[in-house]
């Protein structure tokens, strides 16, 4: 079977036609339309050689293919362009990314390079690229994944690395033409401040303004979990506060993970022209590759654009408006009481939709939805809110191929919940809240499992629901 007829490859997300998608990359609005990149191996299964994919599109929902911006070519890229960040330098569209080097014993050396385009297809690198070659003092060559910006008149780098005590940190850089780079300081790092210990490698560093707080997000390896968080293999989030761009420092209150699904990581920030601050992240976590797709020579895919806000000093993700475009076949139902029962509406199933529920309750012990259920009630993904515990709880244990487990999120206090979803074939992405939280998830059900069935248990719920198909 070749790619194109697996049911499992995905309606309105960004997934590679074969091979190997990770990190999404040089997100940027330039000219009118947003340019995405992603880190690629079209050889996977078989072998490993990394590419950024280029997909562009005007409405962040309709995207169109063009050729590969960076394929290694190089002495500094041997081993893969990495990830990494662009930019709009005097109106042409700059990449920015790390070259990866591995030697016949595996060592490994890394260099920051870029490569600009006239046509904002065709990128040429620089001649006298790497623009970083050497790993500053006291810190190993897990160096990598540039994200760059303007800011004051100057170019700021942050970038992902390791103290030789083997503590993930993530640096700052200065630049005046993206050319010769000054290192500034560390923004923060795996001991500093009372983090008290958060992984051995911060990767992929994101580092902007949201609301008027500074943000340093970034996925941390190495994090123990600890109750409901920090349960996939490698995590996401982010510290908020103030930087000091002259230090580097930023000041900073707790760690919060950004995304409470299975399958969230590497996500890229980006501001577009109309002033949003807009992010994508990858549905897939490292070196985490059981998937029924992996027979047809596929993985991973991305994740929606979200639009991003801060309320209480809490980054919240809603999806951009133009997620409405895709919107067909409108289903509403208003004021629907579940009372100690499950029930099914007419209309109300699938397995690519848009749905939105709106739950009010005075009393009642546990409510939810059963998604993608088959008909003799085996198979099912369900998401639910239990009162008693306070948590929203998505539960794939019974969702189909591969993929099993819980995951759990505290919502306190609360007598209404919103819950917003996107299934998409085998993804869901949930946004609790208007955003407050979220959780991305990949599930395998059969192509027949698309019933949907709300339920409440110890009490009556009232829902408002609203469903399109896609
Ligand atoms: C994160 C990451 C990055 C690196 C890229 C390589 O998933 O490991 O740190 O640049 O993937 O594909």
């Amino acid at each position: 079977m070749n790619g194109n007829n697996d049911y499992y490859r995905l309606k309105y997300h960004l997934m590679p036609s074969v091979g190997f998608l990770n990190d999404p990359n040089g997100f940027i609005h330039f000219n009118s339309e947003y340019h995405l990149f992603y880190q690629f191996n079209p050889l996977y299964p078989k072998d490993k050689m990394v590419y950024w994919a280029h997909v562009k599109s005007s409405d962040l929902v309709h995207w169109s293919m063009l050729s590969p911006a960076l394929c290694p070519s190089e002495w500094y890229e041997t081993h893969g362009c990495y990830s990494g960040s662009a930019v709009n330098n005097n109106g042409k569209l700059t990449l920015i990314y790390t070259g990866n080097v591995k030697n016949e014993l595996g060592k490994r050396e890394t260099y920051q390079c870029i490569a600009q385009s006239i046509d904002c297809e065709h990128f040429v690198k620089y001649k006298n690229n790497p623009v970083i070659s050497n790993v500053p003092t006291g810190y190993t060559t897990h160096f990598r994944d540039p994200k760059v910006w303007k800011y004051d008149g100057l170019w700021y780098m942050a970038i992902g690395t390791q103290t030789e005590k083997e503590e993930g940190v993530v640096l700052l850089y200065s630049s005046q033409d993206l050319l010769a780079w000054n290192k500034i300081g560390e923004v923060a790092g795996a001991n500093t401040n009372g983090l008290n210990y958060l992984g051995y490698m911060w990767e992929c560093p994101n580092l902007f303004n949201l609301d008027g707080k500074d943000i340093l997000l970034f996925c941390p390896q190495g994090v123990e979990p600890k109750g409901d968080l920090y349960n996939n293999r490698y995590q996401c989030g982010y510290l908020l506060g103030k930087l000091d761009y002259k230090t580097g420092k930023l000041a900073y209150g707790d760690f919060i993970e950004l995304d409470r699904g299975f399958e969230f990581y590497a996500p890229q920030v980006s501001r577009d022209e109309k002033g949003r601050l807009l992010l994508v992240g990858w549905m897939g976590i490292p070196e985490e590759e059981d998937s029924p797709t992996v027979k047809n020579n596929w993985l991973h895919c991305l994740t929606i654009v979200r639009e991003l806000h801060l309320e209480n000093n809490k980054i919240y993700q809603i999806p951009v408006e133009e997620i409405k475009l895709l919107r067909t076949n409108e289903t509403r139902y208003d004021n629907v009481l579940i009372n100690n029962e499950q029930i099914k509406l007419d209309n109300i199933y699938g397995d690519c939709f848009e749905l939105i529920c709106d739950f009010s309750w005075e009393n009642v012990l546990e409510f939810g939805i059963k998604l993608r259920c088959d008909d003799n009630g085996n198979e099912k993904t369900l998401l639910y809110y239990n009162t008693e515990e306070e948590k929203i709880i998505l539960d794939r244990c019974k969702s189909g191929l591969s993929k099993t487990g819980v995951r759990k999120c505290k919502i306190e206090k609360c007598k209404k919940l919103s819950i917003r979803l996107f299934m998409d074939k085998s993804s869901v992405e949930i946004f609790i809240n208007k955003g407050e939280e979220t959780f991305s998830s990949r599930i395998y059900p059969k192509k027949e499992s698309k019933n949907i069935f709300f339920y409440a248990e110890g009490g009556i719920v009232n829902v408002n629901i609203e469903h399109w198909n896609i």
